[in-house]
């Protein structure tokens, strides 16, 4: 199976890095505008796998799409990330360019890929490739669920000072401030959440899952890596290994949740097709309610997208 994943920068090398060190795929391609930077990262990588013990190649490749050919996956990384004070949606205009371009790339010569986008403004980057691969839905999606859920498991665990491991957990919604944490949802190895954290500390935690990223953001002066390269990485997985994970992810929503044409966060099953089933949660109406909230504000930013045209 060969992998692809444009954007050699913080996310895209380290998904490389997860998916070669779990030997997901035998040939991963790291594509990046920058000279020398693909290839410098996959050569790091290879050279890495003597010490952690994989057979995973890693090829670099400066813009020469010639060596992403038949690619059975392809993840998109590249894009500025955003700087301390920028909302994701202030990236729009140039990351729509470069994911406009990356894709027709990739569709030349890859037109049966499976893509996973992860650049930010993510919703509506997604519906960016979306538009330019017109690619079924089966076959394009957005990575922001897992990361976001992550974030939201991993508060939990430490509030508990339990392991990461026995918390599952849901987010709805789009990549940013209006995504839909679900606390029904939501349990420490079977045990509903609400029993175990007072309403008021769990309403903390949903407040600073939402803010996850720009809490890191704050810190670093640039976005988050590892676990967003992870999660994309565990979304290659699911789909090579055709593993019917259940993961939340950025789906064109066809009527599901009454909603339509619009790209938001749900949970899907992922396995070798793509997104084999969107799977529609029964949701009280307080949730509807943040839900198309949600809805409302991706919507926005892809009349954004619109209007750039
Ligand atoms: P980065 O700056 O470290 O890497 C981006 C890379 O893209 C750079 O190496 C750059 O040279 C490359 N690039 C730019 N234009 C290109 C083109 N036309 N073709 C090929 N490569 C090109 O940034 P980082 O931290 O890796 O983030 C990448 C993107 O992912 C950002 O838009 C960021 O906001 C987004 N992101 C999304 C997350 C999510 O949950 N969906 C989580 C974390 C980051
Ligand atoms: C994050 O949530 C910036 O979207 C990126 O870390």
């Amino acid at each position: 199976m060969k992998v692809t994943i444009v954007g050699a920068g913080n996310v895209g090398a380290t998904c490389a890095d997860v998916l070669a060190y779990k030997e997901v795929s035998n040939e991963i391609i790291l594509v990046d505008i920058k000279e020398g930077l693909s290839e410098g990262k996959s050569l790091d990588i290879f050279q890495k796998s003597p010490i952690n013990l994989y057979d995973t190649k890693t090829i670099g490749s400066t813009n020469n799409y010639n060596l992403t050919k038949d690619s059975d996956v392809v993840v998109i990384t590249s894009g500025l990330p955003r700087k301390p004070g920028m909302s994701r949606d202030d990236l729009i205009d140039t990351n729509s360019k470069i994911v406009k371009s990356v894709t027709e790339n990739i569709v030349k010569y890859s037109p049966n890929c499976i893509l996973i986008i992860v650049s930010n403004p993510l919703d509506v980057m997604t519906y960016q490739a979306h538009i330019t691969s017109k690619f079924p839905r089966e076959r394009i999606m957005g990575m922001a669920g897992i990361l976001d859920t992550a974030r939201y498991r991993a508060f939990i665990s430490d509030e508990l000072n339990v392991s990461t491991k026995d918390i599952q957990a849901l987010l709805l919604g789009g990549h940013g401030d209006t995504m839909v944490p679900l606390p029904r949802y939501t349990t420490v190895a079977g045990i509903p959440v609400t029993e175990l954290i007072k309403e008021k500390k769990l309403f903390d935690i949903i407040e600073r899952t939402k803010f996850g990223g720009g809490e890191l953001v704050k810190l670093m002066g640039t976005s988050a890596w590892y676990a967003p390269g992870a999660a994309a990485a565990q979304m290659v997985e699911a789909i090579i290994k055709n593993q019917k994970r259940i993961f939340p992810v950025c789906v064109k929503l066809e009527g599901e949740y009454n909603i339509d044409d619009c790209y938001l966060g749900v949970p899907v099953i992922l396995g070798q097709n793509g997104i084999e089933k969107v799977i529609e949660l029964d949701l009280n109406t307080d949730e509807v309610k943040l839900l198309e909230e949600s809805r409302k504000h991706v919507k926005e930013v892809m009349g954004i997208l619109e209007n750039l045209k």
